[in-house]
């Protein structure tokens, strides 16, 4: 039996488990599997061929998220991580799209650029690219091993446009490969996340300074994506408290509120939050009635607190990341309130197959 035939013989009573509608596409259940680096591909950036069984495994989500992928070899910041800008990455990954349709599932591609989460030793010896000259704390774990952050080059407002077609190039190459839909990349102080907040854009022209100017990348990013997948395939992720890669903003509520409206007006199919209900100032109910389309939540969910999240309205879909990267039946475990296996960190970078394809299902 696949994995998706059992996990829809789940009891359906639970709120996670009522099929959804997302735009034209019909989800057998509201449990998505959250984007995830696993930092495996091969020569070339490409997806290693055990993606192919990897995310199959995970096809009983209603909609699997992939791992960010780079847009271009300015957008890459991490060792292994696949891209979606070469006619081999784009082979590759049609190969991952194709297993997880035979199973029924559902994939969206999730498109990035790092920005200054990079190194010149991913850049051809060239400094990262910023909104500005902003150095992030950290390290950047490099081919030979990790490496201090840089001080990034402030893009230059003439090259604003060459950004946009890098993704828009990346959404037509996702389109080629046989995904779904994608998924904008705007969280956890990437590129996109770097334009938005004030604490990483000091920029004085017209992509800097009032929300406005800060969220002009952002949008324009996502119209390129529109006009190659339609509004109803395109999604955005945004991390309104994240800190992480040296994050900060003077005014997160009005910054993302006026952000998720704007993701609104433009239609998109779904917002995706990555922002724990546990944390302080949590803004995702809030963003949640400002945005018309799907609203996905994320960060420390289990099967209770998902399904609650769907109950009170806070969300139409719960994102897990963790739970799903060390179980490839996650729903089907939901569903009967099965254990679950224990993540092992050690694995979530590396080890090939282990702690990749071979984390056991339920006998099923
Ligand atoms: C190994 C690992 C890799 C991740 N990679 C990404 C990524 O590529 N893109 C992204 O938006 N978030 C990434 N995240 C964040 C997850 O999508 C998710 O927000 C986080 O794990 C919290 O959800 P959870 O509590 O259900 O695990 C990653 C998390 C983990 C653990």
């Amino acid at each position: 039996m696949s994995a998706t035939s059992a996990a829809a013989k789940a009891p359906a009573t639970e709120p996670l488990f009522e099929p959804y509608q997302l735009g034209p596409l019909h989800l057998s259940n509201r449990i998505v599997m959250a984007p995830m680096t696993r930092s495996r591909a091969i020569d070339g950036n490409v997806p290693n061929p055990l993606a192919e069984t990897y995310y199959r495994q995970r096809a009983s989500a209603g909609l699997i998220i992939t791992e960010a992928s780079q847009v271009s070899p300015q957008g890459q910041g991490y060792i292994r991580t696949p891209g979606i800008h070469s006619p081999e990455q784009v082979a590759a990954w049609r190969k991952i799209t194709a297993a997880v349709a035979r199973e029924g599932g559902k994939i969206f591609l999730q498109l990035w650029h790092v920005g200054r989460i990079s190194h010149p030793d991913f850049q051809g010896g060239e400094l990262p690219v910023a909104p500005s000259a902003i150095m992030p704390d950290g390290e950047v774990f490099t081919a030979q091993g990790p490496k201090k952050m840089v001080t990034p080059r402030a893009l230059d407002l003439s090259e604003l446009p060459g950004i946009v077609e890098q993704f828009r190039k990346g959404a037509e190459n996702a389109k080629a490969a046989g995904f779904d839909g994608v998924e904008i990349h705007g969280a956890n102080g990437y590129l996109l996340d770097q334009f938005t907040r004030d604490g990483s854009n000091r920029r004085a022209d017209s992509y800097g300074g009032s929300l406005e100017n800060r969220v002009r990348l952002p949008l324009e990013v996502t119209k390129a994506v529109i006009g190659v997948w339609g509004k109803d395939r395109v999604g955005y992720r945004v991390s309104p408290n994240g800190a992480y890669n040296s994050m900060s903003d003077s005014n997160p509520r009005e910054t993302f509120s006026y952000l998720t409206r704007r993701l609104s007006e433009l239609g998109i199919v779904y917002l995706h939050t990555f922002d724990p209900p546990s944390g302080a100032n949590h803004l995702a109910p809030e963003l949640r009635k400002q945005f018309t389309g799907t609203f996905i939540v994320n960060g420390g969910y289990d099967e209770a607190s998902g399904n609650a999240a769907i109950a009170s309205g806070d969300a139409d879909l719960v994102a897990y990341g963790v739970p799903f990267l060390a179980n490839p039946d996650l729903p089907y475990r939901f569903g009967r309130k099965a254990g679950l296996n224990a993540p092992d960190q050690a694995t979530f970078y590396a080890g090939e197959d282990r702690g990749y394809t071979d984390y056991p299902a339920l006998a099923q």
